[in-house]
């Protein structure tokens, strides 16, 4: 590899399927740990496999949304090297997080993933561990046709008029949490249908873009990481998002300026959160509406086997690759 080649034509020719098997290590390791109520020891497996994974990658990786800072992460922290080809291969940005939906995990629910980002260098919002509030759509919508400054109703208005539907006709993804008490009345009172999900809003945000979830919108607060993955992967398969971070305290605020971040209220969309050439990966933990999860089998003759269902797409393209696997035990 030349290395005066730009990270995007790497981006294009090779890393697409690495990618996959970062997200698919990741899973299987994650898997060993469904449903046994250890939430902390699924994520530490994942985070493991996905570190010692990505060193069999040919890249200069830096990890810009990880496991947290460097003080409270042991590994893949924010601004840690990751990659076997440090000062030679191509600087890749890296968004990740092991498992997506840790509390999913430990209790055998729905939706848990293994998911990344990598994008060309700078490509990717820095983006403190902080939460956001979302709104998302899939694709087919006219530009800016959801607005974070608008109110819910006013949103889900302007998204049944563009379908050619009324508002009762659309279906709205939310975090199940408190919070929501409000924005979940506010739907309902206009008689759109609530999806609520209990864990896991990448996979939320990414239902939109698929027509047999049925979901229209996805609304609510959750992570700033989450928000930035999954605008990764609307950037790949088209869609909208709009997400703005929110503080709870001066120190959340402070972490905001340390990644200088300077609009505390800024409305940012796709393109802000992830632009350029970008990939996602993601594998499944746990069966979900995006993917399978990790299965054991046993064949007839002992043989033991995984197998992992994945997804792969890239924004310069707009490919969308299902990626099932079988891993010998
Ligand atoms: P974890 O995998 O870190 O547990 O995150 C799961 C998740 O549901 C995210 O998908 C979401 O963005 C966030 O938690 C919401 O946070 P909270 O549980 O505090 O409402």
């Amino acid at each position: 590899m030349n290395s005066n080649q730009s990270a995007k034509s790497v981006l294009d020719r090779v890393l697409v399927m690495e990618m996959v098997r970062v997200t698919e290590a990741a899973a299987v390791a994650a898997s060993t740990l469904v449903g046994r109520g250890d939430e902390k020891a699924a994520d530490a497996a994942a985070v493991e496999a996905m570190r010692r994974t990505f060193d069999t990658l040919d890249i200069d990786g830096t990890v810009v949304i990880g496991e947290g800072e460097r003080d409270e992460a042991p590994m893949l922290y924010i601004g840690e090297k990751v990659g076997g080809a440090p000062g030679r291969g191509p600087k890749v940005d890296i968004a990740l997080d092991p498992l997506e939906g840790t509390t999913i995990t430990a209790k055998a629910g729905p939706n848990a993933l293994a998911v990344l980002a990598a994008a060309e260098e700078g490509c990717l919002l820095n983006a403190p561990d902080v939460y956001m509030d979302k709104i998302a759509v899939g694709p087919g919508y006219p530009e800016d046709v959801i607005d974070l400054a608008k109110t819910p109703t006013q949103n889900v208005e302007a998204v049944a008029k563009a379908k050619g539907v009324e508002p009762k006709d659309i279906i709205v993804c939310v975090l199940d949490r408190p919070r929501h008490a409000e924005l979940i009345a506010e739907l309902r009172g206009i008689g759109c249908g609530v999806v609520l999900i209990g864990d896991g809003d990448v996979a939320g945000v990414i239902a939109t873009t698929d027509q047999d979830t049925t979901i229209d919108m996805y609304m609510g607060s959750g992570g700033a990481p989450e928000g930035v993955l999954a605008a990764a992967a609307l950037r790949c398969v088209g869609g909208q998002f709009n997400g703005r971070l929110l503080f709870r305290n001066d120190d959340e605020r402070k972490r905001a300026a340390k990644w200088g971040i300077e609009d505390l209220d800024r409305i940012y969309k796709l393109h802000d959160l992830a632009k350029g050439d970008c990939i996602f990966a993601a594998t499944g933990v746990t069966d979900g509406s995006l993917l399978d999860g990790v299965k054991k089998i046993r064949r007839p003759n002992g043989e033991r086997i995984m197998t992992t269902e994945s997804v792969v797409m890239r924004a310069s393209s707009g490919t969308v690759r299902w990626v099932r696997g079988e891993h010998r035990i």
